[in-house]
């Protein structure tokens, strides 16, 4: 029987070593979140990275790592500690993420880091074939992986190879600043289907293909000289039920069910009752527009001073990329923020932002969005946003406000959401107000439409429609011979 086949950078779960035991934790991202319902439900198997390096692997406990992550139909790859170094924490998190969110300035060419890149792919398309079996569907993922495709189809013509993007495909204008620009694209195009999450990064894709590969483009099907490549627009959605139902229950919990983190938000509610809680949950990223927000909530204290003690801002932040240079002046900015903003406005009974610097189980997230009364999402570029999704599907009472970014890929299938230009302060501001004041009538009516949308495009459809659409390429082609 036919298989899929996953392929990600990192594997859902990622494991660490603790006192000679392994311990197992779930990989946070938009990637991992949203594709670990389809792997759970279908027939696939997932090759990937743990999180541990292969100088971290003692090997008394090598067996022990691959053991793990087959119970959960996960395949690991080694990677030594200098390939993370030049393909992860460099080539993918130094150029390509720089790039494709439009951060130019912050783009590092470096041709070590490419070389490496290149190796690593290629060390992640051999796992792939020693897994492959002629009717098997292949599907790679996101920017790590550029090259996956075409190094499996050199080795297996026939196969059926599909690729996702999960970030954004930048401009033209961006993308050919890219010293191995034709290589990168070369590389999907290894792919008989290339997908995005919205129309925009298709374009974008399309035009650079044809303007320097100068390939054929119709439409939105490439011309090779053996075979047609498809690009389409799948936006990702969120396991719904998964969110609504942990919402439902949630509200079941009695005071000795539930998390101390929810005794503490239940304290904030019954101590202060007509006080609201704006709520921004993101990895900390310098694309997310966390340091904007921040100073954007200032700008919004300062104008309306009756808000004082009357609003707060519960921000999770999750460690991310810790290596790289600028999340790590990132973090001194944010940490400088907060604390000048907390000093600013603190009374004695009140801290306007409470700052969470770690990631959290899924049951407190679940606490966070539903206490929460506002979502303030302030991405400069972000290729979707799924947290903008888990808030909708969560408010079972049909009121709350989300505030999102028009630059977040989400943007495009929420417009019943306030919707901002992160680089605008007074916009958040006014945007903040409106939140604030929104009569419940019109939340629920804003929120019913988001939640119908949002369940009928679940990451259930998005999966199936994208294996669907991969598996007609097959059609195709057979068509064609
Ligand atoms: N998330 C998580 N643990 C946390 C905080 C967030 O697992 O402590 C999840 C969150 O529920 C969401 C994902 O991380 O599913 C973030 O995805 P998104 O698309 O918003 O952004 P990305 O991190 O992929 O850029
Ligand atoms: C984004 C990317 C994913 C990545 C995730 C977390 O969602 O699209 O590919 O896995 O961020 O980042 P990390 O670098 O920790 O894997």
């Amino acid at each position: 029987m036919s298989k899929t086949i996953i392929i990600s950078n990192r594997l859902p779960l990622q494991i660490s070593i603790e006192d000679n035991n392994l311990e197992v934790t779930p990989s946070v991202g938009g990637l991992a979140t949203g594709l670990k319902s389809f792997h759970r439900d279908g027939d696939s198997i997932w090759i990937g990275w743990t999180g541990l390096t292969e100088e971290e692997i003692p090997e008394s406990l090598a067996q022990d790592v691959k053991k793990r992550a087959l119970e959960e139909a996960c395949v690991s790859v080694n990677l030594t500690a200098e390939e993370i170094e030049g393909f992860y924490y460099g080539f993918s998190n130094r150029t390509i993420w720089p790039l494709f969110h439009y951060f130019m300035e912050y783009t590092e060419a470096e041709l070590s880091f490419w070389e490496i890149y290149k190796k690593v792919n290629q060390k992640y398309a051999n796992e792939v074939l020693k897994h492959y079996q002629e009717g098997d569907q292949i599907w790679v993922h996101d920017y790590q992986l550029l090259l996956v495709p075409n190094m499996i189809r050199e080795k297996a013509p026939e196969a059926i190879i599909g690729f996702f993007n999960h970030i954004p495909f930048p401009s033209y204008e961006v993308f050919r600043t890219l010293p191995w620009r034709e290589e990168v694209l070369e590389g999907v195009l290894g792919a008989d289907l290339i997908g995005f999450h919205t129309y925009d990064y298709e374009r974008h894709f399309l035009s650079s293909v044809s303007r320097i590969l100068r390939l054929q483009v119709d439409f939105n099907e490439v011309t090779l000289p053996n075979r047609i490549v498809k690009v389409d627009s799948f936006p990702m959605g969120i396991d719904y039920e998964k969110f609504e139902q942990a919402a439902l229950n949630h509200f079941k919990n009695t005071s000795e069910e539930q998390s101390d983190l929810q005794n503490r938000l239940d304290h904030h509610l019954k101590t202060t009752p007509e006080a609201k809680l704006i709520l921004s949950i993101d990895r900390l990223d310098y694309t997310k527009g966390i340091a904007n927000r921040i100073r954007a909530f200032e700008y919004f204290l300062d104008r309306n001073p009756e808000y004082v003690e009357k609003v707060r801002l519960v921000m999770l932040a999750v460690p991310s990329r810790s290596n790289v240079p600028q999340y790590q002046r990132l973090k001194r900015e944010i940490d400088e923020l907060v604390g000048r903003i907390n000093g600013k406005f603190s009374t004695v009974n009140w801290t306007p932002i409470w700052y969470f610097y770690r990631s959290m189980p899924f049951e407190n997230l679940i606490d966070l969005y539903t206490s929460c009364d506002v979502a303030l999402l302030t991405p400069i570029r972000d290729g979707m946003n799924l947290v903008a999704k888990e808030f909708i599907a969560t408010r079972t009472y049909h009121t709350g406000v989300l505030i999102l970014s028009e630059m977040a890929g989400a943007s495009h299938e929420m417009n019943e959401a306030i919707l901002i230009n992160p680089n605008n302060f007074e916009q958040i501001s006014s945007a903040l107000k409106q939140a604030l004041e929104m009569p419940k009538e019109e939340q629920i009516q804003r929120n019913k439409m988001l939640q119908k949308r949002l369940k009928r495009y679940s990451v259930e459809k998005w999966a199936n429609d994208f294996i669907k659409a991969l598996k007609n390429t097959k059609d195709n082609r057979n068509d064609s011979q």
